[in-house]
This record gives C-alpha cells, sequence and structure tokens, in this order.
C-alpha cells in the first residue's frame, strides 16, 4: 500500500488528511471543554509533521461524537485546534465549516508549511451518508479542498464515510503512519500470534463484541471476560445478577460459546467475585461478592479482587495480549481495582518480552487516567470499534480503497 512517499514532491501540494480527532472532552463549570485525554492528537501529529516537513499545506478534517448531520456547538472541533498547534508547533487555522466560504477561504489563504483544521465533518449529512450517491456530493467538495489525500484516522477506517472512503476514490491518496503503524501490529495479532495469545475483554455491551468473541472461539488460547458485558455470560451459566447490567437477546449466543470453548480447548475465564454496589455511583454502598450470589437489590460494577488476582495470573505467561473494555465503572474508585489490576497485568507482561496491545479509545483513556503511561505497554491503538473489526476479519473500507 502506497505510503505518504507515493505522492512525489509535496511542495505546493494541497493534502488533505483524515485524521481521528475524536478525544474525550470534560464541560467545566464556565461551560468550556476541555480535552481529559489527548492521545489521538498525539497520535496524529507525526504524520502532519511529515507532511509538514515535505512543505505541504495540510489541511486536517476529523470528525468528534456523534453528531446528526447538522452544526451543533457541543460537538465542535474547537477545542482541539489549540492542542493541535502546540504538538505540532506551529499555528493552527480552524474553519468553522467543512467545506463552505470559511474552508474555502482559510485553503486558498495558505501557504507551504500551512495547517488548516476542517469543523467537525459530521456537521455535513453527506459525510456518514448510507449510500456512495448521497455521499458523493460531499465526497466531491471535501476532494474539491485539495491535490492528494491521506488516511490517517484509524480509529475511523471501518466506517465507509465521504472523508475515509469516497475521497480516496477522487484523489492521489496514500496511507499515513498511523494506519501503517496500527495495521503492522494488528496483523501480528492474527497472523500466527506467540502463544499463549490472552484477550481481555470488557466494556458495557456484549453484543458489541460477540462477532469478535466468535473469531477469537479460534484463534486465541484464553479469553478474560469483565466489564458490564460479563453479567450476560454470568447469566448463560445460569447466576442471577441482580440490577447488574443484562443483554437477554445475547444469553443464547453467550451460552454457546461456552459451550464451544469447552469444546475447542479455548479457555473463557469470568470472575469468581464481584464489587457490588447499590447504585450506579461513586458514594454507594458496596459489597464483595461470590458471582454466583450477586443480591438482587445490588449490581456488579467491577471484577473482585480474587478474579483479579486470577486475571494477572493468566496473563503472566502470555506471549500476546489483546485488550479492548474496562473491567469495571473505572471512573468511580470503588470500582477502578479490576481494570487496574489488568492494565498492572499487561505491564508485567511487556516487561516479560510480550507483545501486548491495548485497543480502543475507552481503553487507552483508562490506562492514562489510572496513571500508566503510553510506553508501558506493547502498542495502544487508537481505535476501538477499528480494532475490533479487524480481529473479527471483517473488510475495512477505509483501508481495502486504498489498495484497491
Ligand atoms: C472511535 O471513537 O472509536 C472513533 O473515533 C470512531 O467513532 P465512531 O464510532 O463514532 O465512528
Amino acid at each position: 500500500m502506497s505510503d505518504i512517499a507515493s505522492l512525489g514532491d509535496l511542495r505546493g501540494k494541497r493534502v488533505l488528511v483524515r485524521s481521528d480527532l475524536n478525544v474525550p472532552l470534560a464541560e467545566q463549570a464556565d461551560g468550556t471543554r476541555v480535552i481529559t485525554d489527548d492521545g489521538r492528537i498525539r497520535a496524529s501529529v507525526p504524520t502532519i509533521k511529515a507532511l509538514l516537513e515535505g512543505g505541504a499545506r495540510v489541511i486536517v478534517c476529523a470528525h468528534l461524537g456523534r453528531p446528526k448531520g447538522a452544526p451543533e456547538e457541543r460537538y465542535s472541533l474547537k477545542p482541539v485546534v489549540g492542542r493541535l498547534g502546540e504538538l505540532l508547533g506551529t499555528p493552527v487555522t480552524f474553519a468553522t465549516d467543512t467545506v463552505g466560504e470559511s474552508a474555502q477561504g482559510a485553503v486558498a489563504a495558505m501557504g507551504d508549511g500551512d495547517v488548516v483544521l476542517l469543523e467537525n465533518l459530521r456537521f455535513n449529512p453527506g459525510e456518514t451518508a448510507k449510500t456512495d450517491e448521497e455521499r458523493a456530493a460531499f465526497a466531491d467538495a471535501l476532494a474539491g479542498l485539495a491535490d492528494a489525500y491521506v488516511s490517517d484516522g484509524f480509529g475511523v477506517v471501518h466506517r465507509k464515510q465521504a472523508s475515509v472512503y469516497d475521497v480516496a476514490t477522487r484523489l492521489p491518496s496514500a496511507m499515513g503512519g498511523l494506519v501503517a503503524a496500527e495495521v503492522e501490529v494488528l496483523r501480528r495479532l492474527t497472523v500466527d500470534p506467540e502463544r499463549p495469545y490472552a484477550v481481555v475483554l470488557g466494556g458495557a455491551k456484549v453484543a458489541d463484541k460477540l462477532a469478535v468473541i466468535d473469531n477469537l472461539l479460534g484463534k486465541a488460547d484464553r479469553l478474560l471476560i469483565g466489564g458490564g458485558m460479563l453479567f450476560t455470560f454470568l447469566a448463560a451459566q445460569g447466576h442471577e445478577v441482580g440490577k447488574s447490567l443484562l443483554d437477554v437477546d445475547s444469553i443464547e449466543v453467550c451460552k454457546d460459546y461456552l459451550a464451544r470453548a469447552a469444546e475447542t480447548g479455548v479457555e473463557i475465564v469470568l470472575p469468581v467475585d464481584i464489587v457490588c454496589g447499590k447504585e450506579f455511583s461513586a458514594d454507594t454502598e458496596t459489597a464483595v461478592v461470590r458471582a454466583d450470589a450477586i443480591p438482587a437489590d445490588m449490581m456488579g460494577l467491577d471484577i473482585g479482587p480474587e478474579s483479579a488476582a486470577i486475571y494477572a495470573g493468566k496473563l503472566a505467561d502470555a506471549r500476546t495480549v489483546f485488550w479492548n473494555g474496562p473491567m469495571g465503572a473505572f471512573e468511580m474508585a470503588p470500582f477502578a481495582a479490576g481494570t487496574k489490576a489488568v492494565a498492572q497485568a499487561l505491564v508485567d507482561a511487556t516487561a516479560a518480552g510480550a507483545l501486548t496491545v491495548v485497543g480502543g479509545g475507552d481503553s487507552a483513556a483508562a490506562v492514562r487516567l489510572l496513571g500508566f503511561a503510553d510506553d508501558q505497554f506493547g502498542h495502544i491503538s487508537t481505535g476501538g470499534g477499528a480494532s475490533l473489526e479487524y480481529l473479527e476479519g471483517k473488510d475495512l473500507p477505509g483501508i481495502s480503497i486504498l489498495a484497491g
């Protein structure tokens, strides 16, 4: 696949870069929004810098959140401009629209080595529209801003969207360094991973993870389950889960996975104890209970200490580890220990020479929030859904279009 060198001499060229700048923001008392984890901005910087060093005029485009095709202040990319400029070491001009007067004016005024950031692509309905025809006019307008295109938003390569897919059919295109690096690491997880290969899956929604579990049952040696999704597995084993998250529609599939795992020798590891709370709140009454005895008036909000130790043990001798999704409601101190223990186990496995990959915006933000540094892990992926779909073996439109 072509890298940015394939675009030739960049001097004087306007290069549209699709980055993933979808960072978590927190609203302060005065209403301003601040970035709580700038990992995705930092990950986007090397490709933009490389283009600038080549003399290009770089037009960065990205999305934030899921607005519904029209401008909404809370989804504006404005809070990102300052941090991007700081990390690049050069001022960034912000266009207050995507392909309108502001964007066109800002691009027309660019000199070599300048950077423009367009407003949230998803303020235009053409970005996420379902059909090629509906996306065409927006893709044409975006492509019209530039002479070349670089795909560097790994977190969105699983989306068939105008800025990810259609623009690549309209301009000379290349793969950015971030996408190339992510694909290389994920390839190592899928092609002959060093064993034992352990996968830790957490997060709230079991339905989002079913396809990847299905696929991993044939590939991983151990599957450690935590987070809100674990209660559907406990229910599949016939246990009561009280007020915990439960996806009734997925119980049968989970039963099937447990049976298949037993047949194929893949170890599915479920917690033996659970930290419960009366309510979903940091100052609620808590109790550590056996996983098969969750009280009817409580909800499970983290794996328990005995389970955390078991999970750490299952990761200690692993040679390859992929982790997606927190073990509990880690944002609240009483329910953070399980996620912290798994993060520490990955750090230890990394130090012992294993390839460890943390996948997904939430997990990446979790490890940083809990005080871990990026370089304590083998790789922290910027893509949540994208890395899962890669592991599911699905076609990723944003990558296959570059190959085609
Ligand atoms: C992510 O947060 O995983 C990426 O930025 C993609 O966002 P999306 O799921 O809204 O497409």
